[in-house]
Parts: C-alpha cells; structure tokens; sequence
C-alpha cells in the first residue's frame, strides 16, 4: 500500500465548530498568544492559562469529528494513511483515524510541570488548582507552547520522509517547525494542499492546491485518488 502523509491544522477542525488561530475571529485574536501559550504566561497567571485551556477542553466535549475527518479514515481502505497533526483535539481519533501523531500535544492531557514525561489522561475537562503528577508537582495543560522543544518533530520527519503522496489540510504554515514537514516529503511525489484560503508556501509550483473547505476538500481528494466517488 502506499503511504498517504497527512498534515493538518486547525482548519480541519472549523467545521466540528472548533475556532482556528489565525482567520478573522480566530483565537489569538481573541487572546494574547504570549499570555496563554507560553511558559511566560504561565509563569505570570497560570489560573488565565487553566482557564483557556479548561475552556477549549470543555468544549471540545462538544464537538464531534466533520466529513474531512471520516474522509481520512475511509482512505485507509486504500492507503497507509498517516495523519501529523498540529491540533490538540482529538477528533482524528474520535473518527477512527489509527494513526495519528500530535506534534503540539493533546488537549485531553495533563502533563508534570516539573517532569513533562509524566503524562495523564484527563477526566472530564478540568485541570484544577491543586491536581499533582505522582511526584506531586502542579499538571498543567499537555501543549507545546511558544518557546518548548517540539519532540514529536523527528518521528514526524521520518514519517513524512517516508510518504509516496501528502496532503495538508487547513493550516497556515505559520508556525515553525512544523510547517518545514513539506520539506521532508520525498522530491516529486504527488503534494495536495486543501484550503479555502490562500496559504503562503515557498515553493507552490510543487502543489496541486484544492481551495475548498475541509469537508469538501477531502471529498475532492478522495476522488482523485481512488477514482471513485465517496460513499462515506
Ligand atoms: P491557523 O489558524 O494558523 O490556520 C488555519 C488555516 O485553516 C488557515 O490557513 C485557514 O485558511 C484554514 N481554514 C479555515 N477554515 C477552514 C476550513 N473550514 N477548512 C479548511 N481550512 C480552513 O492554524 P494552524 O496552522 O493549525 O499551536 O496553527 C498552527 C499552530 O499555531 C497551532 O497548532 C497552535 C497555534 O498557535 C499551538 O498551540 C502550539
């Protein structure tokens, strides 16, 4: 089977009703990135920093995975789909996507402040005040923030170096290092990027662009991959 490389990005997301960063409304209009995200924020008001996170996480409940997610799993019947998402929410998974690798971490888990390694599950949507890793240090939120190593980075390239075709799905590749993924991808084979906007890439001439929403988007995709029309 080839191997379907998927990126994505908030966008993917928009349609389960879930807010991206950078379109007009989007949250870091909203918030100052820096106070949120960031281990300065965090350090000058972690209870601002809980909250946000608390408040994505609860809604997040809410949301259920949009037609582009269902699409990437019904793509399995026909390629070793890998997805590398920049998102926190776990709607790959809640889709049925197996192979999912989150390179800015998941909102639905609590990591040590003191020792990042130490993972949890979180029950429900809260991180509160007083909940401590094992070794009894604060949990704070499991999110790669402005400033932090981003580990999943080399699984990711490796990955990606690996791909016969890859798709990148709503995401402005604004943020670094995860928009240099593309750069990875094995020279020649077939690039898609789906978005309704223009996304600003170095080298375009190498991208078949498909300006659609997600949900559409990956319909689109799914037609030019398999020749057959999607029954999903
Ligand atoms: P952005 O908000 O920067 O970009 C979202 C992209 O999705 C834009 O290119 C939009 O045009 C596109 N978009 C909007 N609606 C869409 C839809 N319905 N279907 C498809 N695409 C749509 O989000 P990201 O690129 O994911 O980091 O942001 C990257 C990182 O910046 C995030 O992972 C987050 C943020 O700060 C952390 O939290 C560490």
């Amino acid at each position: 089977m080839q191997k379907l490389v998927v990126l994505s990005g908030a966008g993917i997301s928009a349609e389960s009703g879930i807010k991206t960063f950078r379109d007009m409304g989007g949250l870091w209009e909203e918030y100052d990135i820096m106070e949120v995200a960031s281990p300065q924020g965090w350090a000058r008001n972690p209870e601002l920093v809980q909250k946000f996170y608390n408040d994505r996480r609860k809604q997040l409940l809410e949301c259920r995975p949009n037609r582009a997610h269902l699409g990437l799993v019904e793509l399995e019947k026909y390629f070793d789909v890998e997805i590398i998402t920049q998102n926190v929410d776990d709607l790959h998974e809640r889709a049925g996507s197996k192979k999912v690798l989150h390179i800015h971490g998941e909102l639905r888990k609590a990591q040590s402040t003191k020792y990042p390694e130490l993972v949890y599950d979180i029950e429900g949507w809260e991180i509160k005040d007083d909940d401590r890793c094992e070794k009894g240090f604060q949990l704070r939120p499991h999110v790669v923030w402005f400033g932090e190593p981003v580990p999943a980075m080399e699984p990711a390239i490796e990955i990606t170096a690996r791909a016969d075709i890859m798709v990148v799905i709503g995401t402005s590749l604004n943020v670094y290092p995860a928009a240099s993924l593309i750069d990875f991808a094995p020279a020649g084979i077939p690039l898609y990027l789906i978005d309704p906007n223009e996304v600003i890439y170095s080298d375009t001439s190498r991208i078949n662009v498909i300006k659609e929403k997600a949900g559409k988007g990956v319909e689109v995709l799914f037609g030019r991959l398999t020749g057959e029309k999607p029954t999903y």
